[in-house]
């Protein structure tokens, strides 16, 4: 079986202020986060099977939140468990940042919403593909995933991926076998990993587990 790992960074400074997109680092929710995560990492993904070199896959935006959500997981970690030799390799991608807000970055939706109506307005019956002023749009983070998607489904190891909320729903959607215009909208809580697996169809079976705090 193949296993993906997704999950969000740990609670950041700008999602604690209900900011939009920034590249701020995590509060000490997020780093608690962080820690459980490493934990869960070595007792879990780093043992899913039973080959002598498992060698599961770690893959982080190139964001300052998601590298402090996983800078607890050592990579890469070769770790003896019984006489088996587990690790983990870390890659940084910027394919898998958060959606651009271009002008809008750093401003809460409130501050849109009352400062910006069109926008507001366009972005609520087309979310998918209003494109932010000198920002992006759903469709541009689609674009941007497609290679990237190409190269997982080409691997067997578990890969746990480390990104945001607006890709995740995106990556969520096509593995679940989900339309993807329905995919804005989709719940990616924090704090939590959702573990897919591929099951011989087009969609996967699902898993959540919620680490806290
Ligand atoms: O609020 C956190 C965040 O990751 C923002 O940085 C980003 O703009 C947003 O979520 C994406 O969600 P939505 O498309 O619903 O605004």
């Amino acid at each position: 079986t193949h296993t993906l790992y997704l999950t969000r960074h740990g609670q950041s400074e700008y999602n604690r202020l209900r900011k939009i997109g920034g590249n701020s680092g995590l509060t000490s929710y997020g780093l608690e986060y962080a820690r459980r995560l490493a934990a869960f990492s070595e007792g879990t993904i780093c043992r899913e099977d039973g080959t002598n070199a498992n060698k599961a896959r770690l893959w982080t935006s190139s964001m300052r939140r998601t590298n402090e959500t996983a800078q607890f997981i050592p990579h890469p970690q070769v770790a003896i468990d019984g006489d088996k030799w587990v690790q983990m390799s870390h890659r940084v991608y910027r394919n898998l940042d958060e959606i651009f807000a271009g002008e809008y970055e750093g401003l809460t939706y409130e501050e849109v919403a009352a400062n910006h109506q069109d926008e507001a307005f366009l972005r609520k019956v087309d979310k998918i593909g209003y494109r932010y002023p000198r920002g992006e749009s759903y469709y541009d983070i689609i674009s941007r995933l497609d290679p990237l998607v190409h190269e997982l489904e080409s691997y067997h190891e578990p890969t746990l991926i480390v990104s945001h909320q607006a890709v995740l729903r995106l990556l969520y959607a096509y593995l679940m076998g989900y339309d993807r215009e329905d995919s804005t909208k989709i719940a990616i809580p924090l704090h939590t990993v959702l573990k897919l697996t591929y099951n011989g169809w087009s969609r996967c079976t699902e898993e959540r587990v919620f680490l806290g705090p």
